[in-house]
């Protein structure tokens, strides 16, 4: 009897929780609203880990045994929100992303994300991968208004192919996802004709739209990727993203930051300090300071400036800082501690001075 009225009790606490956690998506379906990402103060931290395969065995095809072999650029990527797009499959690539796609070359793509403040959220890079097969990982943040993420890689040889993704959004359904793993399969940039790994580039006129190569396209029997008896392609490489950590404003993000390795925790601080500027966060603001750890080196307040080295003519003074606490391995290393500037004037010079002083 008792037994049984446990059980009724316990039934009716799920329910009641689980009626409490539910609520209406206005776009249809349901989410976990206690847990919804897009509370203000969260702030997320994943691991990006590509995984390539491009194998003689899986794609015989022109398989490029000489110069070059095959390998794959550094990966550009980005977390945003919903008004950024890096690149759409059925539309015609940027400029920037038509280049990267064809040369593998950075920095104009770079520059125009550089543009993008308040789209986008945080920028990584991973390293090349110098074989075909071969892996490669990074790190990232996202936060509640940026929780999506994008990324290409310029296959190597290639006339303007690469793998990537397009707004990957990592809040589903009001949840961060704990561990993805997404294959990928070439894409053309649409840029550049050219049906084999290394046949000759010339601009295709008008630009086309980014596409996905699969068995079947381009239909033509010389293509790279062209394999009649096949359905389709086997992926060339495999993305998984892993959450690491999940900062929320009651977990108390503050302390938990101070965990990060020096260079996550940097690149934190600059986003920061970005963000209180524009006037975002008023959340993480008070605190960019706190960020720091025990292991980083920590400085007091500049010294009065020093009297001018001249009183005649240009001269130097100094300000100091003293090294409060020094850093510890891992530790962020000490800001510069002297700062000079110029002083003094020409028109303080009396002229008795400069010319009887010898
Ligand atoms: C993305 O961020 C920008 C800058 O903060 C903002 O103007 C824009 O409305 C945001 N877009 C969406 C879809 O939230
Ligand atoms: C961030 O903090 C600085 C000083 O600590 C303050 O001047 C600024 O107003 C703060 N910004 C916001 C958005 O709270
Ligand atoms: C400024 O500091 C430098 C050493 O960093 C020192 O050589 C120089 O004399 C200082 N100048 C003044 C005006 O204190």
């Amino acid at each position: 009897m008792m037994h049984t009225k446990l059980v009724l009790l316990l039934a009716m606490v799920t329910i009641t929780v689980h009626l409490a956690m539910v609520a209406c998506d206005p776009i249809g379906g349901t989410v976990f609203s206690e847990e919804s990402c897009h509370q203000t103060g969260m702030l997320v931290f994943y691991r990006i880990k590509l995984v390539t395969s491009w194998s003689k065995k899986l794609f015989p095809k022109h398989y490029p045994e000489f110069r070059p072999p095959p390998h794959w650029s550094m990966t550009l990527g980005q977390t945003h929100n919903d008004s950024f797009q890096l690149f759409q499959l059925k539309h015609s690539a940027s400029m920037p992303v038509a280049t990267f796609a064809e040369t593998g070359q950075a920095a104009p793509l770079e520059e125009s994300l550089a543009v993008q403040q308040g789209v986008l959220f945080d920028e990584f890079r991973l390293p090349k991968i110098r074989k075909g097969k071969g892996e490669s990982e990074a790190t990232f943040f996202v936060d509640g208004k940026h929780s999506s993420v994008s990324f290409m890689t310029k296959i190597i040889p290639s006339p303007d192919w690469f793998i990537g993704l397009d707004s990957f959004n990592l809040c589903s359904r009001g949840r961060w996802l704990e561990k993805v793993t997404i294959p990928l399969n070439p894409l053309d940039a649409g840029s550049s004709s050219g049906l084999t790994f290394t046949s000759p580039k010339w601009p295709t006129n008008p630009r086309g739209v980014v596409e996905q190569i699969t068995a079947r396209y381009p239909l033509h029997f010389a293509s790279s990727f062209f394999y009649p008896e096949i359905k389709h392609l086997p992926p060339i490489a495999h993305v998984t993203f892993t959450k690491m950590k999940e900062y929320s404003n009651h977990n108390n993000v503050h302390k938990k930051v101070k965990k990060l390795k020096y260079k996550q925790r940097t690149k934190l601080l600059k986003k920061i300090k970005q963000q209180s500027t524009s006037g975002e966060t008023d959340v993480m603001n008070n605190t960019a300071n706190e960020i720091l750890s025990d292991k980083d080196c920590q400085v007091s307040t500049w010294s009065a400036w020093s009297p001018c080295s001249k009183t005649c003519g240009l001269g130097k003074r100094n300000r100091t800082r003293n090294v409060l606490q020094v850093q510890r391995l891992g530790g962020v290393e000490c800001p510069p501690l002297v700062e000079t500037q110029w002083c003094g004037s020409a028109s303080q010079c009396s002229v008795i001075d400069s010319y009887f002083r010898w």
